[in-house]
């Protein structure tokens, strides 16, 4: 399966010729100003919760591509209030199957605010099952018991998961939670963006190397084979 990055938590993942992009923050991120948003394309945008730093091209790149939002129901609702006319609203636990494989919403442990003050809902996780790789997107969450569940939903190839710590788990965390969730790749995201989430790259696969762990960290802009 091939997954593009594009800063912070966003990425893109090609499954059946359909494109999801997950938590698109790029306009605003000083990181990713080589990527043009007027260049991607979606068909899906999953939402993990309401915070700036995962919804704010969203609506943009919706209007553009005309892509279905998938978000929790306060998140998906705020969207059609807005004039969205493709969302599709979930809630935790909740599965549905689209045309690409089921999503499965699943806990995060962190909060929803959405940028205009509006509640945003409670922030969730997403277990993407399909007919290539299933993976799991933690969204941003602490490290949590939850978390278990996982591979008694499904046997996962990757995960996707914050290590920037201070907002979000840490190195420490998210490696503990790839154990517990039964995959040993992991694409870390939600790192280096801000001052209170830098890390040391190198550093960062040792963690994960010691405990038989890969962590992959590819470029922004750049798309990995997972
Ligand atoms: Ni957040
Ligand atoms: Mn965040």
């Amino acid at each position: 399966m091939q997954i593009t990055y594009y800063g912070h938590s966003c990425f893109l993942a090609e499954i059946k010729g359909k494109k999801l992009l997950f938590d698109p923050f790029i306009s605003g991120n000083e990181l990713a100003k080589e990527i043009n948003i007027a260049t991607i394309e979606a068909d899906y945008i999953l939402l993990s919760h309401g915070h700036f730093d995962h919804v704010a091209d969203a609506e943009a790149i919706a209007l553009a591509t005309g892509a279905t939002i998938i978000a929790n129901y306060e998140v998906a609702m705020w969207y059609a209030a807005k004039g969205i006319k493709n969302y599709h609203p979930m809630n935790h636990g909740g599965s549905w199957k689209f045309d690409f494989g089921t999503v499965k919403a699943v806990n995060a442990v962190h909060s929803s605010g959405l940028p205009d003050g509006s509640y945003g809902g409670n922030a969730m996780g997403f277990l993407i099952l399909n007919d290539e790789k299933n993976f799991y997107y933690s969204g941003d969450t602490a490290l949590t018991l939850d978390m278990q569940l996982i591979p008694m939903f499904a046997k996962i190839e990757f995960s996707i998961m914050p290590i920037g710590d201070n907002f979000t788990m840490g190195l420490e965390d998210a490696a503990a939670a790839a154990k517990m969730v039964q995959s040993n790749t992991v694409i870390g995201v939600h790192y280096d963006t801000f001052g209170f989430i830098k890390i040391n790259k190198e550093k960062a696969k040792a963690v994960f190397k010691d405990k038989g762990l890969d962590l992959l960290l590819p470029n922004i802009g750049e798309t990995i084979e997972v």
